[in-house]
């Protein structure tokens, strides 16, 4: 089995195929996955609240970044996986945004990487690709903004969504082979999905995207507490893994664990 390439993911949205997109932050975890069939996945900055136990995505560090995707590159053998570059590794610029993409291919292994913003981040994605690094973009509600923007539906009003449909086209124009929209109204990402080539992939972007991503941990009920509206829960994990670890727990205080058959002698 060869790995999927971006190639693959335009050829399949040409054909008019949906197809979905995971996040990932573990070997393990990404080799389930594989094995179900996701053909992409995601070592998402996300990895800051879903999986380090930050507050926002904004304190991920490259080097996180570039530890769990290489982790996650060595879990899975057919999806093509997505670094996210972090808050702070290619704001300075190009070259930085270069050398920062660079090291996620080079030493961890990603097909591919993602950044936020449409025209702000221009430069950044035109290097990238020139310089062999397929790019994915991020726009609608970029969380590692959350400073600026808060957490809100993004494109509400005609100027701002105006704004996203020049970002998107601006993106696309730079070279980027697919853009998430995150918690964009239905209508503006459908209208931003037919007049772009490239696959969108949606997030609290409503149906009419060409591919939906959606946070695992949020997808298989991990997640403590409230979760957005945009998400759903196609498992309960947390209650699956708090039961094996107080039945284990029981078993241990009340002398059942272990038995004769986990016993040498
Ligand atoms: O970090 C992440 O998980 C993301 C997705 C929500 C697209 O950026
Ligand atoms: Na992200």
């Amino acid at each position: 089995t060869r790995r999927i390439t971006v190639h693959d993911i335009a050829a399949a949205t040409e054909r008019g195929e949906k197809w979905p997109m995971l996040t990932a932050y573990d070997a393990m975890t990404a080799s389930v996955f594989d094995e179900a069939g996701i053909p992409v996945m995601l070592v998402g900055d996300s990895m800051g609240n879903c999986h380090l136990g930050y507050e926002t995505t904004v304190p991920v560090t490259m080097d996180e970044i570039a530890i769990l995707s290489a982790a996650v590159v060595r879990g899975t053998k057919r999806a093509l996986i997505v670094g996210d570059l972090p808050f702070g590794a290619y704001q300075e610029g190009p070259v930085q945004a270069l050398r920062n993409a660079t090291r996620l291919v080079k030493e961890s292994g990603v097909g591919a990487v993602k950044l936020e913003g449409g025209e702000r981040s221009l430069p950044q994605t035109e290097l990238l690709v020139s310089a062999g690094i397929p790019v994915m973009s991020h726009l609608g509600l970029t969380p590692q903004s959350v400073n600026t923007m808060g957490y809100r539906v993004q494109g509400r009003s005609d100027e701002a969504a105006h704004r996203l449909i020049r970002d998107a086209k601006a993106a696309q124009d730079a070279g980027a082979f697919a853009v998430v929209l995150e918690l964009v109204p239905a209508e503006v990402a459908a209208e931003i999905t037919r007049s772009l080539h490239i696959p969108t992939i949606g997030i609290g972007a409503g149906p009419d995207t060409d591919a939906q991503v959606l946070v695992y941990t949020d997808m298989v009920g991990l997640t403590g507490g409230k979760v957005p509206r945009f998400t759903k829960q196609y498992a309960n994990m947390r209650k699956v893994l708090g039961d094996a670890a107080k039945e284990f727990a029981d078993e241990v205080v009340g002398g059942t664990f272990p038995q004769p058959e986990h016993t040498f002698h």
